[in-house]
């Protein structure tokens, strides 16, 4: 997802639109890729419901959730971390209840409660909606769990509670789940089979952040290229759908379309993007509106055929070229970033080296690099051997990151003179004289405040650059306000 916060800790507090009030305080903490973060505001959503008041002190909660991610080792390890600091303040607090959601849950199901005392309520990503009668059940003196993974969940009919919103961006879940199978990866048993969300009510939320006045939206899902609306049900049973059905399925080119068109002045993303199911549908839909961002996360993992298919990414080397060929060909200024795993097991010398010439052909914006970690249950984990040595992973790792590091300091060079359209989103995290936001190819911009406001479309010329940031000077407004 665009993209994993993994392993910092995003410790968050909601601040809900009052109801009735029961008296009970939540606190509500995520850590991992966007979806849990949105999907925590819809947690949020169904305990307003329930009277939940939210507070942001952890030491004055009756009840903390954590959202948590199981895609890394270390993901988890941040997790447990966090479990040992909320045993510390239930000895003082003794009636705090502890829930953990996410993928960790779904992975580790009951064993949580065994695993780590202090957890009294344990909820998969399909099963948020069960959240009032599990925490009943708790409140009766009951451990309560419900890690069922669904069919046709989507949160469809739940408005989002926008949790820590800047009131600019928001992100709108459209798929969930992966049917990808990347032998590596989590997400297909912690988040189960691939669903997509009804168009409508995907329209209907963006008609409610428009009206909101939120300048920018992120269109979510594990694989945002495979989304495939047919009146409900997993992707995989799509082929059993009537005659009707296909013929007035939504795929992803159709959804983007029909929201850009709707919304001309609203900026669009969207993420992850996988390469073997991105059609040049898509990348024409994106030439075609203004208002979709000319930015593409596209994970390659690894530069070499050979482990490529060990990973069972169903594309090769030669296919991502011809894709990012096809998006430059299209979209010649389209910025394009990557995921990529070092060490894979049985990974050589000569296959790594296949991973940094892909990376010099395509000359990344930015770049999400990590060392393989063997996760339980995968594919991976059960037929090939953790081989590749930690210190090997690290060096390879290192030389990943400095690659591409050089590659986005060359992409944001060429920004340096051009003056580019900019979304104001928040103060500069160094200096309280400087706004923060970026532009189309998702690149921040740092720029002193002016008589600028969060929410603006402000043009920037470009004096400066970092392999993070850009820097320089607004000279006016955008048309796009
Ligand atoms: N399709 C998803 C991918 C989720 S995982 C998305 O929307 O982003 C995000 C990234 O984590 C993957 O692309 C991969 O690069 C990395 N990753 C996944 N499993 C991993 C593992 N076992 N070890 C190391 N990195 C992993
Ligand atoms: Fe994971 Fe591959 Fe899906 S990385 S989320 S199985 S596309």
């Amino acid at each position: 997802m665009e993209k994993i916060i993994d392993e910092s800790i995003q410790g968050q507090a909601l601040s809900l639109n009052k109801k009735e009030g029961n008296g009970r305080k939540l606190f509500i903490e995520s850590y991992g890729c966007q979806m849990n973060f949105s999907d925590s505001e819809i947690v949020a959503s169904i305990l307003s419901k329930e009277g939940f008041n939210t507070t942001q002190n952890l030491e004055e909660a009756d009840l903390v959730l954590v959202n948590t991610c199981s895609i890394r080792e270390k993901a988890e390890q941040t997790v447990r971390k966090r479990l040992e600091k909320y045993n510390a303040v239930k000895r003082i607090n003794p009636s705090m209840k502890v829930g953990v959601l996410g993928c960790m849950a779904e992975r580790l199901k009951s064993k949580f409660l065994e695993e780590e005392k202090i957890v009294d309520l344990v909820v998969g990503p399909d099963a948020y909606k069960d959240l009032p009668n599990l925490i009943e059940e708790v409140d009766a003196g009951r451990n309560a769990v419900n890690v069922i993974l669904s069919k046709e969940e989507t949160y469809g009919d739940i408005s989002p509670v926008r949790l820590q919103s800047n009131g600019v961006s928001a992100f709108v879940s459209i798929t969930r789940g992966c049917d990808n199978m990347c032998t590596f990866c989590v997400v297909p048993f912690t988040r189960g089979r691939e669903r997509s969300r009804d168009p409508q009510s995907i329209l209907e939320e963006i008609d409610d952040l428009a009206s909101k006045n939120f300048k920018e939206i992120t269109l979510l899902g594990q694989n945002v290229d495979s989304y495939l609306w047919y009146g409900g049900g997993l992707k995989k049973d799509f082929e059993k759908a009537s005659d009707f059905q296909k013929a007035t399925a939504v795929n992803f080119a159709k959804l983007l379309d029909m929201v850009a068109e709707k919304y001309p002045k609203i900026r669009l993303r969207f993420t992850t993007s996988n390469p073997q199911d991105m059609t040049i549908d898509v990348i024409e839909v994106m030439a075609k509106h203004k208002n979709i961002c000319k930015y593409i996360h596209l994970p390659i993992q690894s530069g070499s055929d050979r482990i490529l298919k060990e990973m069972n990414r169903l594309h090769t080397r030669q296919e991502y070229f011809s894709l990012i060929d096809n998006i430059k060909r299209l979209i010649p200024d389209c910025a394009i970033s990557q995921d990529i795993i070092t060490g894979f097991p049985t990974e050589t010398e000569e296959d790594h080296q296949d991973t940094l010439s892909l990376m010099e052909y395509v000359k990344y914006e930015y770049g999400f690099m990590f060392a393989y970690s063997e996760r339980p249950g995968t594919l991976a984990e059960r037929k090939l051997e953790d081989d590749v040595p930690e210190a090997t992973k690290k060096r390879r790792l290192n030389e990943i990151i400095t690659a591409q590091r050089a590659h986005s300091t060359y992409r944001h060079e060429a920004f340096i003179g051009k003056t580019v359209e900019i979304l104001i989103e928040k103060e500069s995290k160094k200096s309280d004289a400087h706004w923060s936001g970026r532009n189309t190819q998702n690149i921040v911009a740092v720029f002193p405040k002016g008589d600028y406001k969060i929410g603006d479309f402000v043009m920037v010329r470009i004096d400066e650059c970092t392999s993070a940031t850009l820097l320089g000077e607004a000279v006016g407004y955008s048309d796009n306000n």
